[in-house]
This record gives structure tokens, C-alpha cells and sequence, in this order.
């Protein structure tokens, strides 16, 4: 076979390699030689081209785009890329949760929904979910659930059983099920669901004024779903139809765009709202902090490249820019250092000098120094602050602008109640009056399904008045399903031969 590629390939130190395809032997048949050095090479790289996958959420994929602000929101931020008018290139990447790198797109699943901002002022990540709310409140819970999700530790397999053990014994899981148990637990696609923010964070304007804001991204594509048959054929016929669907679009020319908008609280009402703002596990209702729109978000740009595009794509909460904080909500602020020391494990220490994660405005000037594949090497420039040698240094004193006031003993403890916290009041409302009939009854059949689907004992007896204690009705009905199909499976040794 003649090499149409003749110009030939190098070494990873740049000299001609001298065969792609013909290790160094000693004669036709004999035995190949130790000193093959471009051999050893891809063996040996090839042995390290896997970079471990991301805990939770490690199957995904994304695209590059833009956000443009089309309203005027300063009085509420003075962040440079919410300013009328700017637009700011962005990373978004989509994702299952409990699924592995392999696993099916179009298992139900919560689906991720992470946006990286390279604004002029540093990059800002929002890493949010296609649901508003979430599972749990405290983040000490957060690795207890995700194993509770993924494989049993024997068997490797995955477990309904477990799962329900984990929800009905977190209660606070109630609405996050709703929601994963109905329709949005099966997105068509990835551009046919909104994301959010989900957590609430904080905005500070140029007066240094404090505002709660919660962040939603409506598809204009529409909500579109699957039902279960649909999603199971899909998950056979194409495990990948997710991350096709969505490269494919862009290719075509069809970008997908998201209309960004939020609910702003004033920063006292926090301290008297009737549920506490803060609860991950909680939505604010539109009728008490309307949606604001800020601006349009649009897709346009594949990956050129999959590992140094998306793999080693390193978001995290605690990624923001001035105008824009954190808040009192335990679990963004456990997230805030879970993120970047998963990606130092997962990536390298300089994660970060990557060209993805680099920030597109402005120079880096950080004192962390050196480490594994350090690129951006500082030079001769002082390593240390504060320094007589001409090189900055940050010297922020006194209360801090994106703050809030906090007083108390250190305890561990759940957050104090509101008058109107609780676990089931949300999402009893969705199911009626959010939910419509059809809905209603896909989630009796689904929620009966995965009972049935193992659950035993005590969890099912704990998993039946969860659901009662979500709606009355709908958990008589799925009680009566349950029992129903559980008197109807023939008694062990009774069954057709
Ligand atoms: C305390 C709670 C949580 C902890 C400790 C946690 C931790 C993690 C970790 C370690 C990763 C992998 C990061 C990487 O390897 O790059 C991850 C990924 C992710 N998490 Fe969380 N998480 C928490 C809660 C949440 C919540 C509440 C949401 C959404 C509202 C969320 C959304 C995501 C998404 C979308 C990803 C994928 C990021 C990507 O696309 O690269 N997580 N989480």
C-alpha cells in the first residue's frame, strides 16, 4: 500500500517519527525491539489518554455561543456582561447526571446545564440544571445521594430500590422528584429544554445596592419531551442522540437560542419572606418576583474538538465576577469548593491555563506558581506578596461588597423555618395545579413503574406515603397501581413454567 500521506508524522519531541504502522523487529518475523522508541511512545501515551470522568454528570456535551443583552438591568447589577448592549461569547455544556461517560442521553435523569462567560471582567460559570430546584439542602448529603444514584456496590448494577431508600429518607427530595418523575426527566433534546440557575445568588449594583436574583433560561425552541417508549427505543437505537442532535443542529445552521431572564428579590425581603429564599429545594412564585428579561443566548459554534473543548471544560459555581455573589444557601457555597478541586483531580493542577478555561478579556495575574504542566509561566516576576518589585497584588480590607450579615452560633443544624418552609407544600402544587391530567397520569404510571421495579419492604411502604404526603390523590392512586400489579405477579414457583 503506497503512504498518500508522505510528508509523515513527528515524535512528541518534534523529529521525524520513522513508521506509523511497522514496529522495529528484528527480521520480518522476529521479535520487536525494546529500543523503538516512537513505538514505546504511543503505548505509552496511549495507556494515559483517558482523563478520569466528572463524578456526577459525566456524560455530556456542548456547544459555543453567544449572550446579548437586550434590556437594561444596571439598577440591579453593575456586572459588565448583563450591561445593555454587550454581547459576550459563552461555553455551554449539556449532561446527564447519574449516567457514565457511555450511558444513554436519553435516560430520565435530571440534565445539566453549565454556561461559562468569558467577560471582560474574568470568566463568570453558572452551572445550573434544566429544573429549578434541586434534591437536597445540605451539601454534606451531596455525595451520599449521587452514590444513591449511581451502582450498587456489589453488583455494579444500578438499583430503584436504593434510590427511593435515599429519597424518602431525605424528604426535602420531594419537588426534584416531581420534577424528574414527570416529563422534564425526558427532554427530547437538549435544545428543547430550559435551563436555571437553580440556587439564588446575589447581584450588586453600582452603588454597591444588594439584590436576590434567581436566573431562568427559556428555550425558544419550545419544551419538548419524550415518553418512556420513546426514550427507551432512542436509548437502543442511539445512546449518543443528545450530543448528535445538538452538533448536527449547529452544523446545519439551526442555532438554538434561550431568552434569559430573573426574578429579582430586594435584599431585605430575604429576612421576612415567608419561605426561606435560600432553600435550593424551593421556587419563588412568579406572582411575588416576576420574571425581568435580561437578553438572549444563542448557540453557535461546535466543539472543533471534544476532549479540549468539553472534556476538559472546568466549570464552577464559585466562578464570578464583580456585581455578582454567592448566598446564604448551603449548598452553592459547598459547591463553590467542590468544582475546582474535582477539576484538579480530573484535569491537573493547571486546569485553569487551558485554552477553554482561560478567560478571553484582560490578562491573568495569579500567584499560583508552577505545578504539573504549568504553561503560563510568570517569568521573572516576583512569586510572592506583597513585593517591593513592581509586580500587583489584591488588598481588599473592611466588609466585603457581594457579603451579607450573618450572626450565630456554630452548629450543625438545618436551616431555621420559615412560616411556610416545608418539604411537600411545592411540589403538591405542581402536581395539581401545574401539572395537567395527562401529566398526572404519566407520572402515576412512571412513579408506579419505578416501584415496582424492585422496591421493597419498608422503602415501598415509606416511598407510598411520600407520595401521599406530595398529593393525596395521586398517592392513592400510585398505592392502588402498586399493590394492584404486586397481587397480580404470579407467587414464586407458580408462574408458567
Ligand atoms: C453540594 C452539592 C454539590 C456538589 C458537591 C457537586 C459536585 C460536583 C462535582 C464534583 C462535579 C464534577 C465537576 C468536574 O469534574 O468538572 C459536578 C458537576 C456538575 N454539577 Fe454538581 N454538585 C453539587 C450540586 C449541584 C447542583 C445543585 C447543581 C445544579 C443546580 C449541579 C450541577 C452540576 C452540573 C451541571 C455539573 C456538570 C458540570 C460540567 O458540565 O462540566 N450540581 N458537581
Amino acid at each position: 500500500m503506497s503512504n498518500d500521506n508522505a510528508a509523515g508524522s513527528t515524535t512528541g519531541s518534534g523529529a521525524p517519527a520513522p513508521s506509523d504502522r511497522n514496529s522495529l523487529s528484528l527480521g520480518s518475523n522476529g521479535p520487536i525491539l525494546l529500543h523503538d522508541v516512537h513505538f514505546l511512545e504511543q503505548m505509552a501515551h496511549f495507556n494515559r489518554e483517558k482523563v478520569p470522568e466528572r463524578q456526577p454528570h459525566a456524560k455530556g456535551s456542548g456547544a459555543f455561543g453567544v449572550l446579548e443583552v437586550s434590556e437594561d438591568v444596571s439598577q440591579y447589577t453593575k456586572a459588565a456582561l448583563f450591561q445593555k448592549g454587550v454581547s459576550t461569547d459563552m461555553l455551554i455544556r449539556f449532561s446527564t447526571v447519574a449516567g457514565e461517560m457511555g450511558s444513554p442521553d436519553t435516560w430520565r435523569d435530571v440534565r445539566g446545564f453549565s454556561m461559562k462567560f468569558y467577560t471582560s471582567e474574568g470568566n463568570y460559570d453558572l452551572v445550573g440544571n434544566n429544573t429549578p430546584i434541586f434534591f437536597l439542602r445540605d451539601p454534606m448529603k451531596f455525595p451520599h445521594f449521587i452514590r444513591s444514584q449511581k451502582r450498587l456496590p456489589d453488583s455494579g448494577l444500578r438499583d430503584n430500590h436504593m434510590q427511593w431508600d435515599f429519597w424518602t429518607l431525605n424528604p426535602e427530595s420531594a419537588h426534584q422528584v416531581t420534577y424528574v418523575m414527570g416529563d422534564r426527566g425526558l427532554p427530547r433534546t437538549w435544545r428543547h429544554m430550559n435551563g436555571y440557575g437553580s440556587h439564588t445568588y446575589m447581584w450588586i449594583n453600582a452603588s454597591g445596592e444588594k439584590f436576590w436574583v434567581k436566573y431562568h433560561f427559556h428555550t425558544n425552541q419550545g419544551m419538548e419531551f419524550f415518553n418512556n417508549a420513546e426514550a427507551a427505543a432512542m436509548a437502543g437505537q442511539d445512546a449518543d442522540f443528545h450530543r448528535r442532535d445538538l452538533f448536527e443542529a449547529i452544523k446545519r445552521g439551526e442555532h438554538p437560542s434561550w431568552t434569559l431572564s430573573v426574578q429579582v428579590m430586594p435584599y431585605d425581603d430575604a429576612k421576612t419572606y415567608r419561605f426561606n429564599p435560600f432553600d435550593l429545594t424551593k421556587v419563588w412564585p412568579h406572582r411575588d418576583y416576576p420574571l425581568i428579561k435580561v437578553g438572549t443566548m444563542t448557540l453557535n459554534k461546535n466543539p472543533e474538538n471534544f476532549f479540549g473543548d468539553i472534556e476538559q471544560a472546568a466549570f464552577s459555581p464559585g466562578n464570578t465576577v464583580p456585581g455578582i455573589g454567592l448566598s446564604p444557601d448551603k449548598m452553592l457555597l459547598g459547591r463553590a469548593f467542590a468544582y475546582n478541586d474535582a477539576q484538579r483531580n480530573r484535569i491537573g493542577t493547571n486546569f485553569h491555563q487551558l485554552p477553554v478555561n482561560r478567560p478571553h478579556g484582560g490578562d491573568v495575574n495569579t500567584y499560583m506558581f508552577d505545578g504539573q504542566m504549568s504553561y503560563e509561566n510568570s517569568g521573572a516576576a516576583p512569586v510572592y506578596a506583597p513585593n517591593s518589585q513592581g509586580r500587583s497584588w489584591a488588598d481588599q480590607t473592611g466588609p466585603v461588597e457581594e457579603g451579607w450579615e450573618t450572626d450565630g452560633e456554630m452548629v450543625r443544624s438545618a436551616y431555621e423555618l420559615h412560616a411556610e418552609d416545608d418539604d411537600f407544600g411545592q411540589p403538591g402544587t405542581m402536581v395539581r395545579e401545574v401539572f395537567d391530567e395527562a401529566q398526572r397520569d404519566r407520572l402515576v404510571d412512571q412513579v408506579s413503574g419505578s416501584l415496582l421495579g424492585g422496591v421493597h419492604g419498608e422503602v415501598l411502604e415509606r416511598a407510598l406515603q411520600y407520595w401521599k404526603n406530595v398529593d393525596e390523590g395521586i398517592g392513592k392512586r400510585i398505592e392502588e397501581k402498586v399493590r394492584a400489579d404486586a397481587a397480580s405477579e404470579p407467587a414464586e414457583g407458580m408462574g408458567e413454567g
